[in-house]
């Protein structure tokens, strides 16, 4: 494991007296990185203790999600399986930053269409596919499941007592769950969803934590998932230059940004201290910077 620190930084284009910190989840591995790593702790634990072979898991072409379950494969031993979102990537994924690093990690691809990835197991077609696959230990979809939110809820530790607000950004809510699970009375969980529409995802959380410390924030998805405007480039090249900390545009970019509006606009009382947490995400922001790129504008600076 990497050496995980908490530090202070300051927003561009905001002054404030708040205290503001960090923790670098981003650090904790060189390719587990970030909630990455907690969610997938016990359930590698768990698939080695049940003696599987295989992890099989679901994801889109530029999940980090995929690319931390191949890596954490290779590192324990097992066999990794990706089941990939849309028939249509099979032809092209070689061109995919994310796929090439999993596949070099040693996983190997079904590419699944839209509708039948939807349903995930549920699915007949990828029914199919899991019974060609012997002895296997399936991760869900973002790793999230109630031995992920076991092993976030440890991210929360004695350096972290003495923050009242901690803000997290959110995918399918398991790192908000296990934020929810570890935290102490005081401390409260601000969440910023990556995807539009996300309000379906409380009751989803509520079914992961029996706490309703945290809220979401659904205004800060930037049209959508894995959607990005200049605006949110130049704040996530202004954050890097001022602070020296790299953010994803798919994630932790978009919840910085919120974190950044919210304080703006006076929606956090200022002596209450802040921990944001830097959930990973960085191996993104290559094929991000390709697309962006391919359409002339302006790259993440990494
Ligand atoms: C970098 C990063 N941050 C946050 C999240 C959101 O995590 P969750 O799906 O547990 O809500 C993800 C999801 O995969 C992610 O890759």
């Amino acid at each position: 494991m990497s050496q995980v620190f908490i530090q202070p930084f300051q927003f561009p284009d905001l002054k404030t007296e708040q205290p503001l910190y960090i923790k670098r989840e981003d650090l904790v591995h060189p390719i587990i990185s970030g909630n990455k790593f907690w969610k997938l702790k016990y359930n590698l634990q768990k698939a080695k203790e049940l003696q599987k072979t295989t992890l099989v898991t679901f994801g889109g072409a530029m999940s980090n999600h995929i690319v931390a379950t191949a890596a954490a494969g290779k590192e324990n031993n097992f066999k990794t399986i990706g089941i990939i979102r849309g028939e249509e990537i099979q032809n092209k994924w070689k061109d995919n930053l994310s796929l090439q690093e999993a596949y070099s990690l040693g996983m190997n691809f079904y590419f699944v269409p839209r509708k039948e990835y939807r349903l995930k197991e549920r699915s007949k077609y990828i029914q199919e596919i899991l019974k060609t696959i012997h002895n296997y230990y399936l991760v869900p979809e973002g790793g999230t499941n109630l031995l992920a939110v076991k092993g976030v809820s440890e991210l929360l530790t004695e350096e972290t007592k003495k923050f009242d607000i901690i803000t997290t950004a959110v995918g399918t809510g398991g790192t908000i769950s296990g934020l929810s699970v570890g935290a102490l009375p005081h401390q409260h969980i601000i969440g910023f969803p990556a995807l539009k529409n996300a309000q379906f995802l409380v009751k989803e959380i509520l079914k992961l934590t029996e706490k309703e410390n945290f809220n979401l924030n659904l205004a800060y998805h930037f049209g959508g998932y894995a959607k990005i405007t200049l605006e949110l480039i130049e704040f996530i090249n202004d954050f890097y230059l001022l602070n020296h900390i790299p953010l994803d545009p798919v994630y932790t970019g978009k919840m910085m940004f919120g974190l950044r509006e919210m304080l703006r606009k006076g929606e956090i009382p200022s002596q209450k201290k802040v921990l944001a947490i830097h959930t990973g995400g960085l191996q993104g922001i290559k094929e991000m910077n390709k697309l962006l790129t391919k359409k002339n504008i302006k790259n993440i600076i990494i």
